[in-house]
This record gives structure tokens, C-alpha cells and sequence, in this order.
């Protein structure tokens, strides 16, 4: 019996060193359980005395509740140590960098656009738009390609139903656009066009932008001088040669096409270019009679000309990539090159 008290200090100096809760009620067991070490006490109560059975028992019952409530704030404080290391382990810390979002970057084709634009609108034109969905009548008839003629063959075109099609060029603008204006009319035009065409150099969608100027004194020469003095602008070369091949057009009269310089190999011949030393960005040519009667202008008193660029044409050369269908496929390796 004289050892009560130790039996106390034991067991609180026991477990305040446990860490573990199964530890921890293991040490119980080794006081309180039933062959503990206060429970053999206890026992022990009925061989006494009941003089010193009662004065025991009440110092045995002290130590028992004392234990008792030793174990549950030992209990608590292992829980709450448990709970403090959990959340030490989820804090954020709000110092750490972000981990950053990734700006977004414009598409290379609408790079292209923008310094095409704002170069023509340097010189004075305007930009407008129209439907990419047309009738037969704005994409090829209102553009001099009368039905059955065959410049229309010259462009597989998308129907949507038998009035409908998908633009086949940026041309039929130019009929919205002088239908709705009286001259003079001073515009770019650019949009998605749509071909049944595809390889490494034509895509089913690409983009163009069409150019129209008509006025009382508009000649070839001033056609000339706005498509090159634009190209060498565009490209930053003022060495960049031009040159307007003769060709046909059903829409101008005479009819050019647009050839620069080859970039890759500076005119020499190489891959790109067929080993021409050129490329051909565009057509064009002066607007032809037929077309501005169409859209009541008066042909004697005014002349125009227009032209048509490929976009993507355009961002190629610019950005030296060799095949257009990338613009299109959206590989984020490719796009987060021009942000
Ligand atoms: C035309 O589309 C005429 N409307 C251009 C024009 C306008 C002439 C005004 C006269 C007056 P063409 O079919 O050649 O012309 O196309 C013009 C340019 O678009 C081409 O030089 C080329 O750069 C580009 N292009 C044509 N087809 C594709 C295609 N499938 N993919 C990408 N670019 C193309
Ligand atoms: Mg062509």
C-alpha cells in the first residue's frame, strides 16, 4: 500500500512521454486493466481490516481518477498535437511565386491582319467586311463569272444548299460594299475564304484580303505603287522586288498576278519558291466595266482597280514557316512561338 503514490508518479511521468494513442492505452491497461497495477490494489482491499479497507480504498480511488484524468489530457493533447501537425502540413503559404497562368498571344494569321491593316490604313483605305456565307450572284455573277462560264472552275467551291455557298474570295465585298457606297470608294477587305483545296501550300480555309479603290483618275500605275510600296513595307525590305505577271480575271480588265521576291532564297531559287526565285501573293487588276455597271457606277466617269492577297500567303513568307496548314492545326508548340 505504501506504494500507491508511486505507482501515481510512475504513471504520469509514463505518459507524458507517449506520443502514440494505441501506446497510450496500453499503459492503461498496465494500471487500470484488470490485472493493472491499481486494479490488483483494489483486489487487495478485501483481505483488510474494515477500518483500513475504507481509508485504502478512498487513497486507491483518489490515485484511480487521478490516472484517469491524467490519460484523457494526455488523450486531448495527443489529439491535438496530431491536429496541429496536420494543419502545419496544409497551410499554404502564401508567399510562394504562382504558379502563373501563360498570357495568351495572338494568332500569327491575326498578327498578319493587324500590320496589313494598319499599313493600308496608313495610305488612306478603310476596312470593311461581308458574309462568308454568299448567293451565286455576289461570289461569281455581280463579278462578271456568268453561269456556265469557265473561270468558275477556277474555284472549287463549298455549296451550303443551291443558293448558297461558301465564299470563294474576298471579291464579292467588293460588291456588298459599292452597292451600298457611292464612289469614290477606298477600301481593304479582309475574311475567311473557303476552297476544296489542300496541301502543304492551300488549305480548305484561308484568309484574304481584298483591295478596292475607285475613283475619276485611279490607273494601273497607282496600283502598282500601292501593292509594292505595301509589300516593301510589310516585309521591311525596301529592295524587295515586285513584279505583275499578266493574267486573267473575269472581275478586272487587264488582270495581273502579284509576285514578289522569293525571302527564302533572296530570288535565287530554292525549294519554296519551285526554284523561280518568285512567289505569288496575290491577283489584281483595273475593276472591269462590267462589274461597276452592276453596281450602277457611271464607267465613264470612273475607273478602279483591285486586288486580292492570301493572309496566310502573307504570314508564311513573313514568319518563314514552310507549311500553311500549321496556321490551322492548333499545336500550342507551334502558336506559342509568335506570343
Ligand atoms: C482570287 O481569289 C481573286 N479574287 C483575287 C483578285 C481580287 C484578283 C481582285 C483581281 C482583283 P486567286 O484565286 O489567285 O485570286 O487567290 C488569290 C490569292 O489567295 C493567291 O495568290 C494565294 O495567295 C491565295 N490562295 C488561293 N488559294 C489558296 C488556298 N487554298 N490556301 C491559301 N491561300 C490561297
Ligand atoms: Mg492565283
Amino acid at each position: 500500500m505504501e506504494n500507491i503514490e508511486s505507482i501515481l508518479n510512475q504513471a504520469l511521468h509514463e505518459f507524458s512521454a507517449l506520443e502514440d494513442p494505441v501506446e497510450l492505452e496500453q499503459a492503461k491497461a498496465r494500471y487500470l486493466g484488470k490485472s493493472g497495477s491499481v486494479t490488483e490494489l483494489l483486489k487487495g482491499l478485501g483481505k483488510l481490516d474494515p477500518g483500513d479497507r475504507r481509508e485504502q480504498g478512498a487513497r486507491i480511488n483518489r490515485v484511480k481518477e487521478a490516472i484517469e484524468s491524467a490519460l484523457s489530457a494526455r488523450r486531448e493533447a495527443i489529439q491535438e498535437a496530431k491536429l496541429e501537425k496536420q494543419l502545419a502540413m496544409e497551410a499554404l503559404d502564401v508567399t510562394l511565386p504562382g504558379r502563373g497562368s501563360g498570357m495568351g498571344g495572338l494568332h500569327p494569321v491575326t498578327k498578319t491582319l493587324e500590320r496589313v491593316q494598319s499599313i493600308f490604313h496608313s495610305i488612306g483605305f478603310t476596312s470593311v467586311s461581308g458574309p462568308e456565307i454568299e448567293t451565286d450572284f455576289y461570289n461569281f455573277t455581280a463579278l462578271n463569272i456568268p453561269e456556265d462560264h469557265p473561270a468558275r472552275a477556277m474555284h472549287d467551291t463549298f455549296y451550303v444548299d443551291a443558293d448558297h455557298l461558301l465564299r470563294t474570295h474576298t471579291s464579292p465585298i467588293q460588291i456588298h460594299y459599292m452597292m451600298d457606297h457611292e464612289p469614290p470608294v477606298k477600301i481593304i477587305a479582309p475574311g475567311r475564304v473557303y476552297r476544296v483545296d489542300s496541301d502543304a501550300t492551300h488549305s480548305p480555309m484561308f484568309h484574304q484580303i481584298e483591295g478596292l479603290w475607285v475613283d475619276e483618275h485611279v490607273s494601273f500605275t497607282h496600283l502598282k505603287g500601292v501593292v509594292s510600296d505595301f509589300l516593301q513595307r510589310f516585309f521591311e525590305r525596301e529592295k524587295l522586288k515586285v513584279r505583275f505577271r499578266p493574267s486573267f480575271f473575269p472581275f478586272t480588265e487587264p488582270s495581273a498576278e502579284i509576285d514578289m521576291g522569293c525571302v527564302f532564297c533572296e530570288g535565287q531559287g530554292c525549294r519554296v519558291c519551285s526554284h523561280t526565285g518568285w512567289l505569288e501573293v496575290g491577283g489584281c487588276g483595273m475593276v472591269h466595266p462590267n462589274v461597276l455597271k452592276h453596281v450602277g457606277f457611271d464607267t465613264e466617269k470612273y475607273l478602279g482597280f483591285a486586288f486580292g492577297m492570301g493572309l496566310d500567303r502573307l504570314a508564311m513568307l513573313r514568319y518563314g514557316v514552310n507549311d500553311l496548314r500549321l496556321f490551322f492545326t492548333n499545336d500550342l508548340r507551334f502558336l506559342k512561338q509568335f506570343e
